[in-house]
């Protein structure tokens, strides 16, 4: 794979977000270093495994919701190491014919999810740095999958985190809006200092700050400013394990998710609503 901008070098020796995640999972693609952090984070947080199947179990129901509400496009960015189910398995099971492009800027994802879908039509997947998202907005392998002028489900799930306030969330966020058609989805979970216990927090930022990236825990009310524009769904931005209806207590360590679909333009107006191509 030719090296992009934004995309990881592969390194077993440096704990990496996507292999720790991995082994939170139960997973097998992760190395000494990533076991070693992931049992670091364990020790300040011990729910950890389960907040990460909360996660996972939120990201197959808000695929199902949007499948579901008539939207068969899904653009997973920070799609990870593959996990059962996956988005295009849950997304076919409503519509068989579903398209789906996932997005990472691992190469260990990237190799493992390209050996998945290889042979899946209407399923691709590309390297890209969600920091820098229009690169990979414009890129024409994508459109030749995703049709920009009808709705599209976008997922940023358990991502947001490892973007950093200087490199401009809001602004990566309006570069989506920018190409996402009237009716789109919003599909979002992000870790959280509200209500986060700050002794398991300051543990966990020391553990990421030698990680592939660090981990970023924002106040709920940063995380709700990303929807600004959008029609918030049902519970609204809970956390990930109450979505949509509440599960579980809430753990030390919160993570919050949101569903939001973005409103049909004003008469007039949809011309301009949205860019249609790269
Ligand atoms: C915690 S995993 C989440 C996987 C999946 N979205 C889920 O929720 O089950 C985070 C994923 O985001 C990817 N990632 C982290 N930073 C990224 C970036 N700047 N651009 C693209 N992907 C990124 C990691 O490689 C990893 O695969």
């Amino acid at each position: 794979m030719a090296h992009r901008e934004g995309i990881n070098v592969f390194d077993p020796e440096t704990p990496n977000t996507a292999r720790m995640y991995d082994y939170f999972l139960g997973g097998k693609d992760n190395y000494a270093s990533d076991r070693q952090a992931a049992t670091e984070v364990l020790k300040a947080f011990p729910e950890a495994r389960q907040l990460a199947r909360a996660n996972r179990r939120f990201l197959a129901r808000a695929v199902r919701y949007c499948a579901e509400s008539g939207v068969d496009q899904f653009l997973d960015v920070g799609t990870g190491i593959p996990t059962s189910p996956n988005v295009p398995d849950v997304a076919r099971e409503v519509h068989p014919g579903a398209r789906v492009v996932g997005v990472d800027n691992d190469p260990v994802v990237l190799a493992h999810d390209r050996a998945l879908v290889e042979t899946h039509e209407g399923i691709r997947i590309l390297p890209g740095d969600l920091r820098r998202p229009k690169a990979f907005l414009t890129d024409p392998e994508l459109h030749e999958v995703l049709d920009a002028s009808r709705p599209i489900a976008v997922l940023l799930v358990a991502v947001l985190h490892f973007v950093t306030d200087a490199e401009d969330p809001a602004g990566i966020l309006a570069a989506f809006d920018e190409v996402m058609a009237p009716g789109s989805f919003l599909v979002i979970s992000a870790a959280t200092s509200t209500g986060t216990d700050p002794e398991a927090l300051a543990r966990i930022e020391q553990v990421y700050a030698r990680a592939s990236s660090p981990a970023v825990f924002r106040p709920a009310e940063g995380i709700r400013t990303w929807f600004d524009g959008f029609d918030l769904h049902e519970p609204g931005l809970v956390d990930v394990s109450h979505w949509p209806s509440p599960a579980g207590v809430r753990p030390s360590v919160r993570v919050l998710a949101g569903v939001a679909r973005k409103p049909e333009a004003e008469e007039g107006l949809s011309l301009f609503a949205h860019k249609l191509s790269p």
